[in-house]
């Protein structure tokens, strides 16, 4: 899940939810969406923007090189 916060920042999180490991889905309105039971993660940090989820998502090193983006 790669997320860009402010033009030309980028950001990855892992797509596992950490309340119940359903995959978050989608991205909306600053927050990284999870189907399952509705929590939200900030597309800045990955912390919980609301629960049920406790944790963040697990923050992924992305390196951006022209126009493209790698994981690592
Ligand atoms: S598994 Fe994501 S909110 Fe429950």
């Amino acid at each position: 899940m790669v997320t860009q916060p402010a033009p030309g920042e980028f950001k990855a999180f892992s797509a596992i939810c950490p309340h119940r490991g359903c995959s978050v889905q989608e991205v909306t309105g600053g927050t990284i969406n999870c189907p399952c039971h509705g929590s939200k993660f900030k597309i800045s940090d990955g912390s919980v923007a609301k629960g049920p989820a406790t944790e963040p998502l697990a923050e992924a090193k992305v390196t951006v090189s022209g126009d493209s983006i790698a994981l690592g």
